[in-house]
């Protein structure tokens, strides 16, 4: 029998079965695999990767009290809310991927570190735009520095050359779905090509101790090739979120190896680039909205972060046979629990009504923290009460109407206040004051 030359390989996770599978048996994943020619294995072709440029590895072992350490040594990048996203700025060495959909501002924020931190000698490794498009984006955001080397160039080789005879101090990667190597067939931005190209510059970071940002695109869908299958090589994972519609994005740590994971920094895109929102809850509510029915604000945490945002609800009479509930930013299955409650636990019936629910500035509200505020926002638009000025609400609600403590509750509260809000609804327990069953945060939000 002839032998194959196709196989298949997983999209999300990059597995190859040589057979077509409906499921990925080591992602899970549905309806991933697509066809590929097989890659031939030539020891000229392994050679060269451990070769390339001076990287070859060395396979001694070492005592742990032998080993050097370099943790002392980090740096700023001088935007507070990136260092802070990086656990105090960068470690010599690491290696960091941001990802995110484009346009969302990946390319500003890694180009803007030449303007805070002009002594930095960075390496810009541009392979979406040309060097004149970056210089005329630098001129947008007033990058000056004497330091920032732009590097219009794609082929890994030449990269890794670069960066190791110009030894910067920052090596920035735009994108790595650009990156190719000449020994593989397939297209830039095909798995094969992000994993191996990857894997290279980790030994460059690690190796030659040059620490490295590589930028990778996510679609809404996170399966563009890149990204999800190189996660596990980095040792800090950035996304970059936000929505079109609005200014503000958020910078998230998926992962770091040296820092805080799910800690969070926020910016806001302006006319001339990123600038740091270090006091986000003024961005996410806004005073027009009080005495309004159905407005609640809530008190949520991004990362070690208490952030207050605001919830809307509307009810309206329903004219249709089966009542629509509609939410945006929040989970749609969360909403039809906490209507269960309400009607059962507190005697408040939506049957009859059509239910709409908003998280404020396109926000997306996952902390159950956010519950009681969702509850009240429900009641006040059904009943077209008010909620009391000057009131915030935290608490998770359970089936049995009871309000549930949750992490941080001092934090939240402090934040809360420190924003002017008088009332703050928030479970009781460990010494502090608060409401037991959602009836009762009912009548104090709404109904006295
Ligand atoms: P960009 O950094 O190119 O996104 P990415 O690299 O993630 O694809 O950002 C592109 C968007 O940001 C673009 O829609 C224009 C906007 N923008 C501003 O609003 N202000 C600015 O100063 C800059 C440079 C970009
Ligand atoms: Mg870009």
């Amino acid at each position: 029998m002839a032998k194959s030359t196709v196989e298949y390989e997983c999209s999300n996770c990059g597995y190859i079965s040589p057979k077509w599978a409906g499921v990925c048996p080591s992602c899970g994943e549905w309806n991933t695999f697509s066809e590929k020619l097989k890659q031939k294995k030539s020891a000229k072709a392994e050679d060269h990767k451990a070769n390339i440029a001076g990287l070859e590895t060395s396979s001694e072992p070492q005592k742990l009290s032998e080993v050097e350490t370099s943790e002392k040594s980090r740096f700023t990048s001088n935007i507070a809310e990136l260092d802070r996203v990086l656990g105090g700025g960068f470690l010599h060495g690491a290696y960091i991927l941001i990802g995110g959909e484009p346009g969302v501002g990946k390319s500003t924020l890694t180009l803007q570190i030449a303007k805070s931190n002009p002594g930095l000698k960075i390496l810009y490794c541009a392979g979406e735009e040309s060097a004149g498009q970056i210089k005329q984006r630098a001129q947008r955001l007033k990058v000056e520095s004497e330091n920032l080397l732009i590097f219009n160039e794609t082929h890994i080789d030449k990269i890794l050359e670069q960066a190791q005879s110009e030894q910067p101090d920052l090596l920035i990667v735009d994108s790595i779905q650009t990156v190719y190597r000449t020994e593989l067939s397939s297209m830039p931005g095909s798995i094969q090509q992000v994993k191996e190209c990857a894997a290279l510059f980790q030994q460059l970071a690690k190796k030659k101790n040059i620490t490295t940002i590589v930028i990778g695109h996510v679609t809404k869908e996170g399966d563009i090739a890149g990204p999800r299958v190189l996660e596990h090589m980095v040792d800090t994972v950035l996304q970059f979120e936000g929505d079109k519609n609005y200014t503000y994005r958020l910078l998230r740590s998926l992962k770091n190896r040296f820092g805080p994971a799910q800690e969070v920094g926020v910016f806001e895109m302006m006319e001339h680039g990123l600038s740091e929102v270090s006091n986000p809850s003024e961005l996410f509510i806004s005073d027009k909205t009080e005495g309004v029915s159905g407005n609640a604000v809530v008190c949520t945490m991004e990362g070690s972060r208490p952030l207050l945002i605001e919830v809307q609800a509307l009810v309206t009479g329903s004219s249709y046979g089966t009542p629509q509930r509609t939410a945006n930013g929040f989970d749609r299955n969360r909403l039809l629990l906490l209507l269960a409650v309400l009607e059962k636990r507190a005697g408040f019936n939506f049957s009859n009504h059509d239910v709409y629910l908003n998280i404020a500035g396109g926000f997306r509200l996952g902390d159950p923290a956010g519950d009681l505020g969702v509850c009240i926002a429900l009641v006040s638009s059904l009943l077209d009460k008010a909620i009391q000025k000057q009131s915030a609400f935290i608490g998770e609600v359970g089936l049995g109407g009871e309000i549930r403590t949750v992490p941080h509750i001092e934090q939240r509260r402090k934040e809360a206040s420190k924003l002017g809000f008088k009332q703050i609804v928030s479970p009781s327990g460990k010494g502090l004051e608060g409401v037991t069953y959602l009836r009762d945060a009912i009548k104090k939000a709404i109904l006295n």
